[in-house]
């Protein structure tokens, strides 16, 4: 049918996107939590003495294996027959020097730790290794999990290149797409697709060897999977079919991992890899801006002017910032090759600040060199930087008097009215993780002829990926990342310091292919003040998804669970009680004896049909629900469309022309309010429009054109459509009944669906309910501050709708939000009206009664008592049911 049809269509957009399985999208924020190399604290390197007496450590400790296991330690040598290039390209690589320490302790331990920079050959070779090994015989497969999407497909790819065998012997799998073949021995997949098979088969008997790859990354699937391998790897031991677990890590902050007694009973041996990297000089600015964009505008000039040939890397916050500074350097140094689009001579417009083209004039130093003492810098030593640069550089700083080594780069100040000159034309390339991958391509390609590169880029290019040839790093040392309130959920974006380990893998990146320069745009006062690590993901998000999934693997005490970071009590908690109120969860029975504090629920059928969908559990109860009445293909569309982040973009964004720029917003408007149409439809609010959008792309074909017209997010869209696909696929495996056509083109719900669908919604959104506040007395103070403001069910102060929702200004009493986010005032998004009288049933436990139903009296004070629905009969498998309309 066209659903085959469409899951083989290659979708180009898809191999750029970082976003692992589950998660979704976020167009402007990268990953926070990337690096975590630890400058400080560096371990000293293991030789092989070192690791042998570890490992005899080690083997005292472990029981000695059974008989019966003996002839499992891979002894044979299976052939390989790589391309004479790609041996040679290999025996580059510092890794291969280590095969045989590698093998050995991974042959006699069940757990080992590995670290190396990135790029001295882990990922690529490891797999080959434990193949040649023999650990992918007799049906068995080598397991490799990525954080990523975009690594486990490149990855798979090389692999294969580099073992001259096909994607049917070394493939992938990602959420929506694999090539899984009966030959596959190596397999490459994100760490979520991982996850999921556990919940199948606990013991992973497939696999005989696991590699969890990028743990440093900390992403929340890879440490909930170090927890669950703690106790499989023993569970496997005992049966006489030893599992081995290889944690690869860029960096040497393993002690989560390898001093966490609840993880691992024994300690793991860490196996540092030598990387080839070459010294990197880091000068700290004297003086802290705020203004780090413009700070970083003028470093990139100075290097450009001043300094010789070499790649520029500029890490920025986000996405936006990103097309900022391409714009603003590209009317610097114009070239003919860049067309940049009709974006960036908006974006650039916003600069024409007239104190921009002043010139200015300080003597003032500005800028301290600093040599870090050799503690700091494991891989990216202090030696001297190399010469060229360094003679350069100390020709420009005659007015530095305070170290000889020092260099004042504001001493002429003037890049911003002076034409480059150098002939030298600078090619400008963006970089982040939401960039179509064809764009994405373009820094691994070597520039134009006679220029020089400059990438300007996310954290993306922190670890993730290798950009050649840069010699200056250029560092806001800033970070955009998400925040959550741990009991609100209320969101807010924040910029912030990242991480010394963060900072420190950022100057790497100068070191690469030769000796380098990084530029910090702050003093070295501020560096002292950075967090060592960026905190893991796990601590960082609401936890709701994971404690259903433990539930539902029947990890009870999810307290207790062996994290390698134990996420906030608060926010387990939290997450707790939402899934009590969804009735995923309910109370278990309390021992005589427990404490209080301990969480103790168990999962319930629906808690089940919720986990079995790879959505949020409020998105998973909004399908669970959804089977009544003919409504799941809508229902199928409107979460897969809530679970992408970042669908609509406005106007602003767009890069329009500034004086139709209003006029585009008002247009984009008028036809979100087109589609929301009218009576019951309109009520559902954004969410009807989301469900339009996606409906109408089907019949008009999801084209860029399209989005375009719309204000849609091309990447975004397709991933829907992705989704859309796989929950059908797995709604009509999981619930009773349903059977919806994979065909994706589908009729406008009718008002009486849309009516249902507002009901749907409020079922997974009851905790997200707010009541508009009493239009304030005229005159007061709180007339304008508190015009159309809403009160929300677990807020305190009050909340709007946002400007760009179609429900904005409306005269909806009740509503559900999908999202707060805390801008100038907290902002809900996703709005739709809900009627009271609904209360009661979809949210019942956010009502209060005074008798069970019959006269309600809940702190909402509705407004009428009537309830559409008092049948007790149930409806589809979890006896939720779904008001008929015709009763009212
Ligand atoms: O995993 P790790 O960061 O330690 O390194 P890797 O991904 O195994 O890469 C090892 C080497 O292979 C790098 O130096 C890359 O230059 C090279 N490589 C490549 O040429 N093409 C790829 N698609 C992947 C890696
Ligand atoms: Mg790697």
């Amino acid at each position: 049918g066209s659903n085959k049809r469409r899951k083989t269509e290659a979708v180009p957009a898809e191999d750029s996107d970082n976003t692992s399985d589950y998660s979704t999208d976020e167009s402007d924020v990268e990953e926070t939590t990337t690096n975590q190399e630890d400058v400080v604290e560096t371990q000293e390197v293991e030789n092989p003495q070192s690791l042998s007496t570890k490992t005899e450590k080690v083997e005292k400790e472990v029981p000695k294996p059974h008989p019966s296991d003996a002839p499992r330690v891979p002894t044979v040598n299976v052939p390989v027959e790589r391309l004479p290039e790609v041996q040679e390209q290999r025996l580059k690589l510092p890794i291969l020097a280590e095969e045989q320490i590698i093998m050995e302790a991974i042959n006699e331990n069940p757990v080992v730790v590995l670290c190396g920079e990135t790029g001295s050959g882990k990922t690529t070779q490891v797999p080959q290794f434990l193949y040649e090994a023999g650990y992918a015989l007799n049906g068995h497969q080598i397991c490799v999990t990525e954080p990523r999407r975009v690594a486990a497909i490149s990855m798979s790819k090389r692999v294969a290149y580099e073992m001259n065998l096909s994607q049917r012997e070394v493939s992938y799998q990602i959420r929506y797409e694999g090539n899984l073949s009966a030959d596959t021995k190596i397999k490459f997949m994100t760490d979520g697709v991982l996850l999921k098979e556990v919940q199948k088969d606990f013991l992973l008997s497939k696999y005989r060897v696991v590699i969890i790859d990028e743990a440093h990354e900390r992403s929340i699937f890879s440490d909930i999977l170090l927890g669950l391998l703690s106790r499989i790897v023993p569970l496997r031991h005992k049966r006489g079919n030893p599992l081995k677990l290889v944690i690869m890590s860029a960096t040497l902050r393993v002690e989560d991992f390898t001093a966490n007694a609840h993880l691992f009973k024994v300690t793991p041996p860490v196996i540092k890899v030598e990387s080839r990297q070459f010294p990197v000089s880091i000068h700290f600015n004297k003086h802290t801006r705020e203004d780090y964009l413009g700070e970083a505008y003028k470093k990139v000039c100075k290097i450009h002017r001043k300094l010789p040939d070499g790649g520029i890397l500029v890490f920025v916050t986000g996405q936006q910032e990103v097309h900022t500074l391409c714009a603003r350097l590209k009317k610097m140094f114009p070239s003919k090759n860049q067309d940049y689009g009709e974006f960036l001579s908006f974006v650039s417009r916003l600069f024409s600040d007239p104190s921009e083209g002043r010139k200015r004039r300080r003597k003032q130093s500005e800028t301290e060199k600093v040599t870090l003492p050799k503690i700091s810098l494991d891989s990216y030593s202090v030696l001297p930087a190399d010469e060229e640069a360094d003679s350069q550089l100390d020709t420009l700083d005659s007015d530095t008097e305070e170290t000889m080594t020092g260099v004042d780069y504001d001493s002429d100040d003037d890049d911003d009215d002076v034409i480059n000159s150098s002939d030298q034309p600078l090619y400008i390339l963006p970089m982040f993780s939401l960039l179509p991958s064809n764009k994405q391509q373009l820094v691994f390609d070597p520039p134009p002829e006679g220029s020089r590169l400059c990438v300007i880029s996310t954290n993306v290019s922190e670890t993730s990926l290798t950009i050649p040839n840069i010699k200056y790093v250029v560092d806001t040392g800033k970070v955009k990342s998400k925040f959550y309130d741990k009991v609100t959920g209320v969101s807010a974006f924040r910029v912030t310091w990242t991480s010394a380990a963060a900072a420190n893998q950022r100057a790497g990146r100068a070191g690469r292919t030769g000796p380098g320069h990084c530029y910090r745009l702050f003093s070295s006062a501020v560096f002292t003040d950075f967090e060592k690590f960026s905190p893991p993901e796990i601590c960082q998000r609401p936890v709701d998804d994971l404690m259903l999934l433990m539930k539902d693997m029947s990890i009870d005490k999810v307290v207790n669970f062996p994290f390698p970071t134990p996420p906030d009590i608060e926010a387990l908690k939290a997450a707790e009680n939402l899934l009590i109120h969804l009735g995923a969860l309910q109370p278990a029975k309390q021992k005589a004896r427990s404490k209080e504090t301990e969480l103790h629920t168990v999962i319930t059928p629906l808690g089940r049909a919720m986990a079995s969908f790879p959505v949020a559990p409020r998105y998973g109860k909004m399908l669970s629900l959804g089977q009544q009445h003919k409504l799941l293909p809508y229902v199928v569309a409107m979460v897969a469309g809530l679970s992408v982040q970042e669908v609509f973009i406005e106007a602003e964004r767009r890069g329009t022309e500034e004086g139709e720029m209003k006029h585009a917003k008002v247009k984009l408007q008028a036809m979100r309010k087109t589609w929301a149409g009218k009576g019951h439809s309109m009520q559902l609010g954004d969410l009807m429009v989301l469900l339009k959008a996606i409906g109408a792309s089907e019949f008009e074909g999801l084209t860029p054109a399209f989005c375009e017209k719309y204000g849609l997010r091309f990447k975004a869209m397709v991933e829907i459509r992705k989704l859309r696909a796989q929950l059908t696929n797995t709604v009509n495996s999981v619930l009773a009944d349903a059977e919806i056509s994979v065909d994706p083109k589908m009729a406008p719900p009718t008002d009486l669906q849309a009516k249902l669908l507002q009901q749907i919604v409020l079922s997974g959104l009851a905790d997200h309910v707010a009541r508009k506040l009493p239009e304030p007395a005229k005159g007061t103070d709180d007339a304008k501050k508190l015009k159309y403001a809403y009160q929300s069910i677990c807020l305190d102060d009050p909340v709007f709708i946002h400007p760009t929702s179609v429900l904005y200004k409306s005269d909806a009493e009740y509503i559900v939000y999908q999202s707060v986010e805390d801008a100038s005032k907290l902002y809900m998004k996703g709005i739709s009206a809900i009627q009271a009288e609904w209360l009661p049933i979809f949210a019942p436990s956010r009502c209060n009664f005074s008798k069970p139903l019959e006269h309600p009296a809940p702190r909402y004070q509705l407004s009428s008592g009537k309830v559409l629905c008092h049948s007790t009969s149930t409806c589809g498998p979890h006896g939720w049911q779904i008001p008929e309309v015709e009763m009212e």
